[in-house]
Parts: C-alpha cells; sequence; structure tokens
C-alpha cells in the first residue's frame, strides 16, 4: 500500500541549552537546562506528518552508532517506515548543536555527518515507494543533489512536491524551483534566495512572487507569528494567513511543525485550497512553539481540536 508522505532528508541529534541569551564570539555563559532529543529538518517534518495520521516513511542516513541506532527507534515509536533508513559505518549521525534564549529563539550549527552520503543508492532502493507516494518531502541538510534527484523522480512520476530550501544556500540550482509545487521557506531563507528584505506581509509577498517566477507552482513564505502569505501560480493577487499569537517558549523546529503539517493536509484533503491547509498547519505550528524541544513538542491528533481534520 503507498505512503500519504515520504520524507527523503536529515535525521540530526538536538543537543540543546537554554541559557538566558545567545553567547557573543570567545563568550562562555551560563545555561539552565540542557538535553538531547530526536532532531533534523527532514525527520522532524516526516515525525509531525505521522503524528497527525499520516502513513510516513523516511528516506535517510544515519550513522552505525548509538544515536544512528536510537534514531532508527525513535521513527518505529512514532510510527515511520523505516525499511528506507540506512546505517554506515563511514560517517556519523547527524547533530546539531542548538542554543535557545528565554525569548524562545535558537541559533544552530549543524554537523550533517552521514545525511551527506545519503544518495543515488538508497534514492533507487524507495523508487518504487516514492512512484506511489501521495506528496514527497525535501529539504537542504542533506547533499544538494540527493534532494533535487529525489524531486525530479517524484515529479516524474506526478507525486506532489514539497521543497523547503533549509538551510538555504546562496548557489541553489534553479532546477529546484521547477521541480517544487509547493516552495515553502521562512524569511531569512526568502532574503537569501532573493536578496529582498523579507520582514513583514508586503515584504514577503514581493519575495514570493519573485520565487514564483522562477517556476514553482506554489510559494509560501512563512512569518513566525505574522503567519505566512500564500502565492499560487496560477491565481493572484497572493492571501496573507495570520496566525494566532501565543506566548513561544521555544520556536525551534516550528517550521518543520508548519511543513510536516501541510504535508499531511496535501496528502489527505488534496481539494482543500493551499492557504486553508496554511491555515490549519500554522495552528499545528503554533502548539509546538510552547513547549520546549523540537519533535517532543509536537502535537499528536488527538491533541487538537476536531475542525483540524
Ligand atoms: O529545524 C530545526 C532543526 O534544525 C533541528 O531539529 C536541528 O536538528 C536542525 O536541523
Ligand atoms: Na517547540
Amino acid at each position: 500500500e503507498a505512503f500519504d508522505v515520504m520524507v527523503v532528508g536529515s535525521c540530526m541529534t538536538d543537543l540543546v541549552s537554554q541559557a538566558p541569551r545567545l553567547p557573543k564570539a570567545g563568550e562562555t555563559i551560563h545555561g539552565h537546562k540542557f538535553f538531547i532529543g530526536f532532531g533534523g529538518k527532514g525527520a522532524n517534518q516526516c515525525i509531525q506528518a505521522a503524528r497527525l495520521g499520516a502513513k510516513t516513511a523516511m528516506v535517510c542516513k544515519v550513522g552505525k552508532d548509538f544515536f544512528g541506532d536510537n534514531y532508527i527507534q525513535n521513527f518505529k515509536d512514532n510510527g515511520v517506515y523505516t525499511d528506507f533508513v540506512g546505517q554506515t559505518s563511514d560517517s556519523a549521525t547527524g547533530a546539531a548543536s542548538i542554543i535557545v534564549n528565554s525569548a524562545g529563539e535558537n541559533a544552530i550549527v549543524i554537523v550533517a555527518g552521514a545525511n551527506m552520503l545519503l544518495g543515488s543508492e538508497e534514492l533507487q532502493k524507495a523508487l518504487s515507494a516514492i512512484s506511489h507516494t501521495k506528496v514527497l518531502v525535501c529539504q537542504l541538510e542533506i547533499s544538494p543533489q540527493t534532494s533535487l534527484n529525489a524531486l525530479r523522480m517524484a515529479q516524474d512520476y506526478k507525486v506532489k512536491t514539497v521543497f523547503n530550501p533549509a538551510p538555504a544556500i546562496p548557489d541553489m540550482d534553479p532546477d529546484f524551483y521547477r521541480v517544487s509545487d509547493v516552495f515553502c521557506c521562512n524569511e531569512s531563507e526568502a532574503e537569501l534566495l532573493t536578496g529582498f528584505s523579507v520582514t513583514n506581509v508586503e515584504e514577503a509577498r514581493r519575495a514570493g512572487q519573485e520565487l514564483l517566477k522562477r517556476g514553482c507552482g506554489s510559494v509560501i513564505v512563512t512569518l513566525g507569528p505574522q503567519g505566512c502569505v500564500v502565492l499560487k501560480a496560477q491565481e493572484s493577487p497572493p492571501k496573507h494567513v495570520p496566525a494566532t499569537a501565543v506566548t513561544a517558549v521555544d520556536t525551534t523546529g516550528a517550521g518543520d511543525s508548519f511543513i510536516g503539517a501541510l504535508a499531511f493536509y496535501m496528502a489527505h484533503y488534496p481539494t482543500m485550497p493551499l492557504e486553508e491547509m496554511a491555515r490549519r498547519a500554522n495552528q499545528v505550528a503554533a502548539v509546538s512553539v510552547q513547549a520546549v524541544g523540537t519533535q517532543t513538542s509536537y502535537p499528536f491528533k488527538n491533541d487538537l481540536p476536531v475542525e483540524l481534520f
């Protein structure tokens, strides 16, 4: 039976320190809490889609180490299909050092490790499943070439694609736009890709229009507490989807919660207007920012109002 959502992407072990503020260069400061969690943008998005009820599979690579073994168990615990999860002894499981300040903002350094060894061999193994999935999701924490190949593969089989250019790279292959049914980025990624400043709804519209022109089916520019802007190739004008105000404890992985939820809605409600999917995905992500951690803060279907389903 076919999957609803497949993610070709990253897994990281998140090493998180909570501190009053982010340290400056050369500075040591006291934090008050440390924890280890399951992260990585690809896996986060997959786990959020699974928790909403999507039948999911992850295509990724972890190390043959303690963190990799644990990560595979985490997928199983969340009902994610793991036959396309590779394990290598040539590199360590990806790791992310994360500092979260008292405003819930973060700074992250990732060492992608095994994620960078995900390649054509794994894609070939997953090809038949990719050709039958409803939605395929990719990001940029693995080799960009692998992401692009996966998106092309999906497009060849008329599978709906979601591309999240995170973290953004300045010299991104322009083909990424053409293979994206939904191109979803945050304000800083939109800035880096367009060279425009993106701090408010009006600026997000302008950047979104520029990204749309490059060949995407639709563009979503997320704006944190300001919601998001949704643009469709066949339709104008752009629509602003506001978010409900919440008090943020930890915004790490909120964008991934949004994208995982979006992929779930695309798979389960294919005829729903994109702005309605975005509105619902905003609500899912808003729950995630109110608790610490990434996946630890992602809601399950049962935690959410029935109107979202
Ligand atoms: O988007 C949040 C994620 O980015 C974290 O889980 C961390 O692993 C980094 O990849
Ligand atoms: Na959170």
